[in-house]
């Protein structure tokens, strides 16, 4: 046996256990099996825009983005609407909160709620709200529950969670729809 190839050996070794842990990373971040997103444009006379991505892997779909231009450390509620269609200005074309299951208005979270009900925006002292929460009754597959083609509200005011069938949260600042890529 040469000297280099002595050397070498641990050198192989390492190599082969640094495949092995890259390889344990990937199988412990499983791709998305569907993508989607939606780009939150400011309604008329407002400023209020946003980024929000979703990722369906197996029965749970991430959700997370980014909202900048609300009131600092506001709150705000935050809606899936029934359609995606942001063509009046207001935000009132995308209708009512998504309810394929004929639930009362509720708290993401909390006993009974629309499906689109999610969690309230809460904005920093600059203004900038980030979303990043899990759910399993959200889904980009198809059926009555896709979120797919759907509108996405920022409201003015905080969700009161009781007020049916909105929550009271007033004028809607941002409108998106969520798309597939
Ligand atoms: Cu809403
Ligand atoms: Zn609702």
């Amino acid at each position: 046996m040469t000297e280099f190839q002595a050397d070498s050996e641990p050198l192989l070794r390492l190599a082969a256990i640094g495949a092995l842990l890259l390889g344990l990373a990937a199988c412990a971040t499983p791709r998305p099996d569907m993508q989607a997103g939606a780009n939150l444009q400011p309604t008329r006379g407002n400023t209020t825009v946003g980024k929000v991505s979703f990722a369906q892997t197996g029965n749970t779909l991430k959700v997370t983005g980014e909202v900048s231009g609300l009131r600092p450390n506001s709150e705000h509620g935050f809606h899936v609407h029934e359609k995606g269609d942001c063509s009046s200005g207001d935000g009132m074309s995308t209708g009512g909160h998504f309810n394929p299951g004929g639930a009362a208005h509720g708290q993401y979270g909390h006993g009974a709620h629309h499906v689109g009900d999610l969690p309230s925006l809460k904005a920093d002292d600059k203004g900038v709200a980030r979303i990043d929460f899990e759910s399993t009754s959200l889904t980009l597959k198809d059926g009555p529950t896709s979120i797919v083609g759907k509108g996405l509200i920022v409201h003015k005011d905080p969700d009161d969670f009781k007020t049916q069938p909105t929550g009271n949260s007033g004028a809607r600042l941002a409108c998106g729809v969520i798309r597939l890529p």
